[in-house]
């Protein structure tokens, strides 16, 4: 196959960025599109140029690294499909494709199509997580759960903090990754204990990092490579409403003074 390549190069965070075009002869249908990427690499390495960087970790759909906009879309245009996961054969001989950073406010760029996405890192910090002590190992059965709500739960555990949503998203909203980290803890029993401070602190740290809100456009959805459902901005939504709700209960560690 022969391709054109248009790619955002873009040295540093202060410099101002570009697209060059590059061409790419004998790309293999079966090749992956960071495969393609890597035979680009070693044709500008050849060159004496410097090489595209972009992240990219497992290569299995696995770690949410391969970040960038393929031809407009996160992840290109295959639906539930990472860019590891995404094959050449998916385009035609002779394709011109155009990629780009994922790009929001919140994700400032690093280098060409690296972006820092520690802002996610911060917000599950400030909640992703069940802090009760575990104790002794219980039989696993003798914590009945409904198969439904553990099938849902782990549907929004499949998440892998890609950050497509955001990327996808005109508002630049981080709601679908948020409601997905909130919602896989707060509807298992284990994550009752702090699931209103949980989704609390996560929305309010979701802001302080400056993403967008959702105004229900779904592309987030649309572009999500573990299809996850706003669904669970909804779930998020609601319980956040009752958390304001009810008299909030202090962690422990975290009691006020009587
Ligand atoms: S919700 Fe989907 S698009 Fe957003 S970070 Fe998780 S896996 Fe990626
Ligand atoms: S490189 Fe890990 S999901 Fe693509």
């Amino acid at each position: 196959m022969k391709i054109k390549l248009h790619v955002w190069r873009q040295l540093n965070p202060e410099s101002k960025g570009a697209m060059e075009t590059y061409s790419l002869d004998g790309v293999n249908p079966d090749m992956s599109f960071l495969e393609m990427m890597d035979m680009l690499n070693e044709q500008l390495i050849e060159e004496g140029k410097e090489g595209v960087a972009f992240d990219h970790d497992c290569r299995e759909g696995v770690c949410g690294a391969c970040s960038m906009v393929i031809n407009g879309e996160a992840h290109g245009p295959k639906r539930e499909t990472t860019t590891c996961q995404l094959y050449m054969r998916h385009f035609s001989d002779g394709a011109e494709i155009y990629v780009e950073p994922f790009r929001s406010g919140a994700f400032p760029i690093i280098r060409d199509l690296m972006v820092d996405r520690s802002a996610f890192d911060r917000i599950i910090q400030s909640g992703g997580f069940i802090s009760n002590h575990s104790g002794p190992k219980p039989e696993p059965n003798s914590i009945p759960i409904d198969p439904g709500v553990a099938e849902t739960a782990l549907d929004a555990a499949s998440c892998i903090g890609c950050g497509a949503c955001v990327a996808a998203c005109p508002n630049g909203s981080a709601m679908l990754f948020t409601a997905a980290k909130v919602s896989h803890l707060g509807m298992l029993p284990q994550g009752q204990t702090e699931r209103y401070d949980r989704v609390q602190d996560m929305t309010t740290q979701m802001e302080e990092e400056g993403f967008g809100s959702c105004r229900n456009y779904a592309e987030c959805e649309a572009q999500c490579p573990k299809g996850i459902s706003i669904a669970f901005i909804g779930r998020m939504n609601s319980d956040f409403l009752k958390a304001s709700l009810v008299e909030p209960v202090d962690r422990r560690g975290k009691m006020k003074a009587q």
